[in-house]
């Protein structure tokens, strides 16, 4: 079967999760990068040796040789471009969040419906990581039973990164949109992605981005500016779901608390499971409450390892070896999620979805 022939857009810090991963991939190949800064989309191109590089992504999905493509852009531009270059007959490559609002979830689930021979994954990378792979075989041989609460919090202490991500109109909001979309779908997908029910939440702006503080650092956007910032610098929310399960969530970019926490746990009327920050499963066997931890190589999230199962995982579907596990219609159940905490805060009351 002939390789993937792959372009991606954006070239900031994420980027390079992609680019790696089509490097070091048997079935795909790297031919064309973008970034609307043409400095960055010439130097990429010089690094990987590659001739094509375009400032405006229309022009690259122009290019017929292009089979795929990763967008890997600020969140505002992720519905524009996916559903150009699903109609310019590409397969894509998301990242998360989806995009920013559920009108826009919904327009990109049209456009790929209208193109069913491609295929558009969300960029989910934890439902790829070898942690999150070997719960799911547990969960689907039923040793947790019915699932009925999860809680997930990703609290950083300080970790603002500026730029767009601080700019409400580009991102779509804070730490909610940003690190939430991954511990929340990191549970409903695990839960079986019940449909959600009602959404009840707070976000808070107490802290800004504390740009203040010295002798800390912490990840940043490409083109870091801390002037602005028009996001929330906490978040928590409860999910409920028709299926009578609820999740519990609190995020931040910054909060006064002892050090930064990944916590992620699951819990069924057979067994329990943290995800996060290690794998373990709880269950009772001869009357004794029994804890297992699977010998495996990584029993936290590997970020290196993730990416490239993704980036395979991409590959093999576009090439139609596999059905993507991580489809169009999981965002928009997602952006309504999202939206709805962003709705239950600003109106102080549970926003219901019947
Ligand atoms: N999966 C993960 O763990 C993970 C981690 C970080 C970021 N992300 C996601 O990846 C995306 C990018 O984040 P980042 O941290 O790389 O940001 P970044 O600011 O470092 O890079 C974004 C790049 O996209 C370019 N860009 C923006 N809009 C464009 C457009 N319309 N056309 C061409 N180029 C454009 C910018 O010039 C910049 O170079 C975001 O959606 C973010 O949520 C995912």
């Amino acid at each position: 079967m002939s390789k993937i022939k792959v372009g991606v857009i954006g070239l900031g810090s994420i980027s390079e999760m992609h680019i790696q991963g089509y490097l070091k991939s048997q079935d795909a190949e790297l031919i064309a990068v973008t970034d609307m800064n043409e400095s960055r989309a010439k130097q990429k191109a010089e690094a990987l040796n590659i001739d094509l590089y375009y400032t405006d992504y229309r022009k690259m999905l122009e290019n017929k040789e292009i089979d795929a493509v990763s967008i890997c852009t600020w969140n505002n531009s992720h519905a524009e471009i996916a559903i150009a270059a699903l109609e310019a007959g590409k397969h894509v490559l998301i990242e998360k969040p989806l995009c920013k609002t559920v009108e826009e979830a919904l327009a990109i689930e049209e456009a790929a419906k209208k193109h069913p021979e491609q295929i558009l994954q969300i960029g989910y990378v934890r439902r790829f990581g070898t942690n999150t792979q070997v719960l799911k075989r547990f969960i689907d041989n039923g040793d947790l039973g019915e699932i009925y609460y999860a809680k997930a919090s990703c609290l950083r202490v300080l970790g603002n990164p500026g730029g767009w991500f601080a700019d409400k109109e580009r991102s779509g909001g804070g730490p909610l949109i940003d690190l939430g979309v991954h511990v929340i779908d990191l549970c409903w997908y695990l839960m079986g992605k019940p449909k959600v029910q009602s959404v009840s939440g707070n976000a808070y702006n107490k802290l800004g981005n504390r740009s203040n503080i010295e002798y800390k650092s912490f990840y940043k956007a490409a083109d870091y500016d801390s002037k602005q910032n028009t996001v929330e610098d906490m978040a928590n929310a409860l999910i409920r779901f028709e299926n009578g399960a609820s999740l519990f969530v609190d995020v931040s970019f910054t909060l006064h608390a002892d050090k930064e926490e990944v916590r992620v746990s699951l819990h069924g009327d057979k067994g329990g499971a943290d995800i996060e920050p290690s794998l373990q499963i709880f269950t009772e066997k001869n009357n004794i409450m029994l804890n297992s931890t699977p010998q495996i190589d990584h029993l936290t999230f590997d970020f290196n390892n993730g990416f490239q199962s993704e980036i395979d995982h991409f590959v093999a579907s576009a090439q139609g070896k596999e059905k993507s596990i991580s489809p169009v219609e999981d965002g928009v159940e997602m952006m309504k999620i999202l939206t709805g905490v962003y709705k239950s805060s600003e109106k102080q009351a549970e926003i219901r979805f019947d």
